[in-house]
């Protein structure tokens, strides 16, 4: 059954107050979302504090893998939260285990997790790591790329015109920036596979000019999510990965967002077939609390002695608890597996409306990790965040909860629900796109 229930006007009354407040107390600096005041959330579903019920194609921001407020999750926090909640690095009941179970589900060469509470602290962590490791000092991202928001990870990010960078400058030094594969709009106006990845030679070039070949580390997400979820072709991952391995240089890996059955793998590398050095965890680790990981291989974590990294809230054992139950029902549940299916079926229901609607430029999915991206029109394929905005606030009046559009210009809608949701739910949702898609064109 789909619980969508819309009651009073949008915004309610009561949401009105805390929107005010918000307004009043709080600096603009987040992302501008609808006035959606949060009351309760469940599954896939979120009431507001008017009473009005939402279908949530967000998670949060790709947090509630598992659905808000799982009941076997809420039941572990409760519990644990009448024992102990946070206690620095001393070690506690669930904090080592929870690392194990990331050495179990990761691939045999990545052998420690170091558990932290920010998806930003393990893209910091990594790359300190890979610096101390080598005795090189410079990191190569991509142009697109978001690692996080503190000053390390922003000087990563792979657009620095955009809100979240611009005017923070100067960046960290040695951070250098290569085309990334967004094949949609292909800064060198070329297709795949026709265009036997330019972009990759490019890449051998921007090494040979822009660096000292004192390379520590490649950090990439696994596929970008903030430049508007953008997939990279396989042979591109691959040849990545095999010239990191070939000039003994260190991949992170950025999945923060694309690991714990998101995108229809339990890790989104499993569909590039790559494994990295470095993998960053965060999001959908915990579904609820503020938990996150990096997993590595022990001959570089091992270069750390005692002192030189941890964090106040990091491995507490509330989260590393919640962590660990996360887990246990994603793989039980078979997440992952759910993901992928709903997740065809959505694309199958998006592909028929690019077909249909102008606008739609372009589709992108990987499990439930996708994206529409708004254009004026298919052949200019100029953005259109103007139109992205309308969509996600005409959807909200029918009950359909997404994030702001993302993108590198703004104009992609992120369809990212919980990993439970059932095949009814997203076609309702669907169908909600769809008539607004329909309205406005
Ligand atoms: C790929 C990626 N890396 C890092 C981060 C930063 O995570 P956090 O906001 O938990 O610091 C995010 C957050 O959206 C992300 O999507």
């Amino acid at each position: 059954m789909v619980e969508i229930s819309i009651n009073t006007e949008l915004p309610g009354p009561r949401a009105k107050e805390y929107m005010e407040a918000a307004r009043r107390y709080e600096p603009r600096s987040m992302s501008d979302q609808v006035p959606v005041v949060w009351r309760r959330a469940w599954r896939c579903y979120v009431e507001d504090v008017d009473g009005n019920v939402f279908l949530d194609f967000s998670s949060g921001v790709l947090v509630a893998n598992v659905g808000h407020s799982h009941p076997e999750l809420v039941e572990e926090i409760r519990d644990q939260a009448d024992k102990v909640i946070n206690c620095y690095d001393f070690v506690n009941e669930y904090r080592p285990l929870l690392a194990r179970k990331l050495v179990e589900i990761t691939p045999p060469n990545l052998d420690k997790a170091f558990i932290l509470s920010t998806g930003s602290e393990t893209t910091e962590a990594a790359v300190k790591l890979a610096r101390k490791y080598t005795g090189r000092k410079e990191v190569i991202s991509f142009y697109g790329a978001f690692h996080g928001r503190t000053y390390g990870a922003m000087s990563l990010g792979g657009k620095r015109s955009g809100a979240a960078t611009r005017g923070f400058g100067p960046f960290v030094p040695g951070f250098v920036q290569a085309p990334f594969p967004y094949c949609y709009r292909c800064p060198f106006g070329m297709e795949h596979p026709s265009c036997d990845l330019q972009c990759f030679k490019f890449f051998n070039y921007l090494v040979e000019c822009a660096t000292e070949g004192d390379i520590a580390a490649v950090i990439t997400e696994t596929y970008q999510g903030g430049a508007g979820s953008i997939i990279p072709p396989v042979d591109w991952m691959r040849k990545l990965e095999a010239w990191c391995r070939d000039n003994d240089v260190l991949l992170i890996l950025d999945e923060v967002q694309a690991s714990f059955g998101r995108t229809g793998k339990l890790f989104g590398f499993e569909h590039f077939g790559i494994t990295p050095n470095l993998l960053c965890l965060g999001k959908g680790i915990s579904s609820t609390l503020p938990v996150s990981a990096l997993v590595g291989e022990s001959r570089i974590m091992d270069v750390l002695s005692p002192g030189t990294l941890s964090s106040t809230h990091g491995g507490n054992a509330m989260g590393a608890r919640a962590a660990l139950k996360n887990i246990e029902i994603i793989l039980r549940e078979n997440l992952a597996e759910n993901a992928a299916r709903v997740g065809d079926y959505m694309l199958g229901r998006f592909l028929e409306m690019k077909e249909r609607f102008e606008t739609l430029g372009d589709v992108r999915f990987l499990g439930l990790a996708g994206a529409l991206e708004m254009v004026k029109d298919k052949v200019s394929k100029e953005p259109a965040p103007e139109l992205a905005k309308e969509v996600v606030n005409r959807a909200y009046r029918r009950g359909l909860l997404m994030i702001a559009p993302i993108g590198h210009y703004g104009n992609v809608l992120r369809i990212a629900p919980p990993l439970v949701i059932r095949e009814e739910e997203a076609e309702a949702g669907c169908d909600i796109i769809q008539e607004v898609l329909r309205e406005i064109s």
